[in-house]
């Protein structure tokens, strides 16, 4: 059998123990060995992991069972491996850096067990580790499915910042602190800071035809990872030569150490799609806001929002304010009625009050795209029936991106089968992963990008497929249009160490109206409008909405000025403060310009920060323009007070900012001539 490309291959005796591997710069490091056992035959693999020599993942089991035998669970009787570095610096073609170094140390572990091999690789960085499984072809051994026996036990007091992992909505649950051994079944990534000051975060990478996992505690500091079934109860359906996705542990002796990593990225396979240049990031307004605030309807009627004349509308005020793109919720027929797990939406035939043509082309004329959207109601079987002649329509108007939606709770994805029987799957199990890499690939077979919405997590899959533009996949602003309860000030704040850490989110910052009703009961969005602005900065994504009716933003015309500046595509990306769940400061420089953004929130404290400017150029001045918090600013009081300020600033400078509770600021800063 074969296992990865080794340059040194060592055979471990049983006596010797432990093996390591460390992180270029050695302070994280790896043990694999054998747990302690009398009998050779139930003797199994376990790791640990260190920061600085301290202990981090105390002894856990690594292991799987196949087709419910223990031929990689028991009976280990030899452990070989092989090592090898990498540095490479490789090239995003959007993204939250233009360049990413993908710098590791690895070792690949051949594991004897009683008859059959199987490999761990491992990974170690400077930002932290990842391990995976892999089982090659061998002689006698078929398999047909796998359960998995990873575990990370964390030895520690410390605070965890999860959500819980078996609720209703998916992943759209608030992020909760709690000491370590309160959490219960979480999804990921589950972060957590250590009475060490060690800061962690689990999850994985590259999911591909396999499920997601969520973790399970066990008690005792030990979380296991559980893959979500399929509705027989299987976990996961394989063949051989099978490979796991990659179980990842982002580490760093600080909150902001976590910020900027790309451990997630660095693990996934390069670009598949070849030329990309038709991914195209951007803003995007949309025919959307106003049905969540009920001002429309996505059915058909009078109060149908998708109106010819309504998107020619929108796209006038995208066109004005120079917004890349439109989206159109329910252009199409099928809204009528419950459309949520039923199979009646329609995504090859337009409403009749919206021509699709004609907006499609007038949305060409005026210089942008129109984003199509596909809401699958959560009947997959019957999205997959039309998805090729959906996808078709859009191509043949030039339509290059696409929203989807899996509306529904947990375990509500319809699978109709060759029989005919109608089985609900989990929309993080291993039926929703397979189905949406197949929309991702047959949209960019059409040259069309997608933003996913109730995905599945992200793994970093958009290095493989960049058309894969952003998802959801967590409480998004539309919470605050729903109420009971909306999204509270610490929210954002707590996304930034948590959510996106996998990757891009469609949030859909830039509320400006704040306070309003819907029938007849009062909704507030828990931000002052400051921090609105400043999420463009904070929350990465390559698509961001401008989601507020124009009139709401041409009623603080200049506060609105920084949405109509921010790009969403970036050069570099640095953190510059924060702690989980209490505040967070990025700065960004745009891709192929000179400017630099900062966003700066904070929960419901009042702070101030001290940001300074040191990533700037030396020998150049510049104008940092302040969209910040007012005096009296409050998210709850007065969210509108907001002040703009000016002034010169240069790379021996610190920014001074002061955040309302609930606040934030954002900043432009352009080289001076
Ligand atoms: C939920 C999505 O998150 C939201 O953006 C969309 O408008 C509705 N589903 C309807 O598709
Ligand atoms: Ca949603």
């Amino acid at each position: 059998m074969r296992l990865g490309i080794g340059v040194l291959l060592a055979m471990l005796s049983l006596a010797a123990g432990a093996e390591g591997v460390s992180s270029p710069d050695g302070s994280i490091q790896f043990q694999l060995s054998f747990a302690q056992s009398e009998d050779p035959s139930g003797r199994y693999p376990v790791y640990t992991v260190t920061l600085d020599d301290e202990e981090i993942i105390a002894e856990s089991r690594l292991g799987l069972t196949t087709d419910d035998s223990d031929n990689f669970s028991r009976g280990l009787s030899r452990i070989d491996v092989a090592r090898r570095s990498n540095d490479a610096t490789w090239e995003q073609p959007w993204g939250e850096r233009r360049f990413v170094r993908d710098h590791y140390n690895e070792a690949v572990y051949s594991l004897r067990f009683a008859e059959f091999e199987m490999a761990v690789h491992v990974r170690v960085f400077d930002d932290g580790l990842a391990f995976r499984y892999e089982i090659p072809e061998q002689d006698g051994l078929a398999i047909r499915t796998i359960d998995e026996l990873t575990q990370f036990v964390i030895n520690r007091a410390g605070t965890a910042f999860w959500q819980t992992g078996d609720g209703h909505e998916g992943y759209e649950h608030l992020y909760q602190a709690t000491a370590i051994d309160e959490v219960t079944t979480a999804h990921t990534p589950m972060t957590l800071r250590l009475d060490n000051g060690a800061h962690l975060s689990l999850h994985e990478a590259a999911l591909v035809d396999y499920p997601a996992y969520r973790l399970i505690a066990a008690g005792d500091g030990q979380f296991d990872v559980d893959l979500r079934p399929w509705s027989d109860g299987t976990k996961a359906k394989v063949s051989l030569p099978f490979e796991s996705p990659w179980r990842t542990i982002q580490l760093a002796r600080s909150a902001m150490g976590l910020l900027d990593s790309s451990l997630i990225l660095n693990l996934n396979e390069p670009n598949v799609l070849g030329d990309v240049s038709w991914v195209e990031p951007g803003k995007y307004a949309g025919i959307w806001w106003e049905i969540h605030r009920g001002l429309g309807t996505w059915s058909s009627g009078p109060r149908h929002a998708a109106t010819t004349a309504a998107a020619k509308a929108k796209i006038d005020f995208a066109a004005e304010y120079g917004i890349d793109g439109v989206l159109v919720e329910g252009w199409n027929v099928g809204w009528d009625g419950d459309y949520v797990g039923e199979p009646t939406q329609d995504l090859t035939k337009a409403a009749p009050d919206f021509d699709l043509a004609a907006v499609a082309r007038y949305a060409r004329e005026k210089g942008l795209r129109l984003v199509g959207h596909h809401e699958t109601g959560g009947h997959v079987t019957h999205y997959e029936e039309q998805m090729d002649e959906a996808l078709d329509l859009l191509e043949r108007h030039a339509v290059r991106q696409v929203k989807t939606g899996y509306v529904g709770r947990t375990g509500s994805l319809k699978r109709v089968d060759e029989e005919g029987q109608t089985h609900l799957e989990h929309k993080d199990g291993q039926f929703a992963v397979r189905h949406h890499l197949t929309n991702i690939r047959k949209a960019a077979q059409r040259r069309i990008s997608v933003n996913t919405h109730e995905p599945v997590k992200d793994t970093g899959l958009r290095r493989t497929y960049p058309n894969w533009l952003s998802r959801e996949g967590s409480r998004g602003q539309e919470f605050n249009v729903w109420g009971n309860p909306g999204n509270p000030p610490e929210h954002e704040v707590m996304l930034a160490y948590t959510r996106l850490l996998a990757g891009p989110m469609d949030f859909t910052p830039g509320v400006f109206d704040l306070d309003f009703e819907i029938d007849n009961k009062p909704r507030r969005v828990q931000t002052t409008l400051a921090k609105q602005l400043a999420l463009y900065v904070t929350i990465y994504s390559p698509i961001q909405m401008v989601p507020d009716m124009r009139e709401n933003y041409e009623r603080y015309r200049d506060a609105f000025q920084f949405i109509v500046d921010v790009p969403t595509d970036w050069e570099q990306s640095i953190a510059l403060a924060g702690e989980v769940g209490d505040f967070v400061a990025f700065a960004r420089k745009e891709r192929g310009g000179d400017d630099w953004y900062i966003g700066a929130i904070t929960d419901e404290q009042a702070r101030s920060l001290s940001l300074p400017l040191g990533f700037l150029d030396g020998d150049r001045s510049y104008r940092a323009t302040v969209y910040g918090d007012g005096p009296d600013a409050h998210w709850e009081s007065s969210p509108y007070e907001y002040v703009i300020r000016q002034s010169t600033v240069g790379k021996e400078d610190t920014l001074e900012l002061a955040l309302a509770p609930g606040g934030g600021a954002a900043i432009r800063i352009e080289p001076e001539e």
